[in-house]
């Protein structure tokens, strides 16, 4: 079945905006800040519905985004409008014609990516994707969060009734949340969906190993809510105390 599928694109952009619209306007003030004179070019690398890439494109940005789901990219389609460039691709094995001076990846990509073989490459992907001197700036859902996932909750509006269920295996450090549930066609009838999305616990100690052998530099990591200022003291371990983390590099 195929994750993050049409309902669900719907009910993404209802249920689960607040965090991508917040994640936007900390990206901009970053860019602004390390890079003030680049060029306003941004590839979005999981785009989904293109929250954070609308933003940029408001204030002055020329976005590409490229995500694995058509049902995410359609709905990108329509906030972002023609002037956008969407590629249907993985973001462990894609190319761009011209480098970026800035890439960012938002929501928790490296945790869809199943393995740390996988994330190398999506690192590989974003470094031959970014100019020199260009940034490059994700996050990654820690442990602690992802202990979260084994839960089950119900959410209703007159959009939509969502049902969540998750489970993690703590020891595999794999874990998967099914949504189903039913959002409001056009028609005021009611579409049902269903998907399932995996998510793994990450290394954040071997992100960051990968991250220099790579190439990237200046690496730092960064809560979501100030990403200027690098974390305190032992930068991984303050990491796993939160729920969410940024790794900040230059290329
Ligand atoms: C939680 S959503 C985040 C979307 C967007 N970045 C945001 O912040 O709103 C995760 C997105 O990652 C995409 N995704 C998952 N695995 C991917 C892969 N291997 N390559 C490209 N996109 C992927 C999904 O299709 C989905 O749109």
């Amino acid at each position: 079945m195929e994750q993050y599928a049409e309902g669900f694109a719907q009910a993404y952009d209802e249920h689960w905006s607040p965090y991508p619209t917040r994640a936007a306007e900390q990206l901009l003030r970053l860019h602004q800040a390390l890079d003030p004179n680049a060029e306003r070019r941004l590839l979005d690398i999981g785009c989904g519905t293109g929250i954070v890439a609308a933003q940029f494109q408001q204030a002055g940005y020329e976005v590409t985004g490229l995500d694995v789901s058509e049902a995410m990219l359609r709905r990108a389609r329509v906030r972002l409008g023609d002037s956008a460039v969407l590629v249907h691709g993985d973001a462990t094995d894609f190319a761009v014609a011209e480098p970026f001076p800035l890439a960012v990846s938002t929501y928790d990509i490296p945790n869809h990516l199943g393995s740390m073989e996988r994330i190398g490459l999506y690192l590989e992907c974003a470094f031959r994707a970014v100019r020199p001197g260009g940034v490059f700036a994700f996050d990654v859902a820690t442990r602690k969060a992802l202990l979260g996932i084994n839960a089950i909750q119900v959410r209703e509006t007159e959009e939509s009734i969502l049902l969540y269920r998750g489970a993690l295996n703590e020891e595999a450090g794999y874990g998967f949340y099914r949504i189903s549930g039913a959002v409001r066609a056009s028609d005021g009838r009611y579409d049902r969906f269903a998907t399932t999305i995996t998510n793994s616990v990450v290394p954040l100690g071997q992100v960051a190993d990968a991250l220099m052998q790579v190439g990237w530099r200046d690496t730092y990591l960064a809560a979501p809510a100030d990403l200027l200022t690098p974390l305190a003291g032992d930068q991984i371990a303050a990491a796993e105390q939160l729920h969410r983390v940024y790794f900040v590099a230059r290329r």
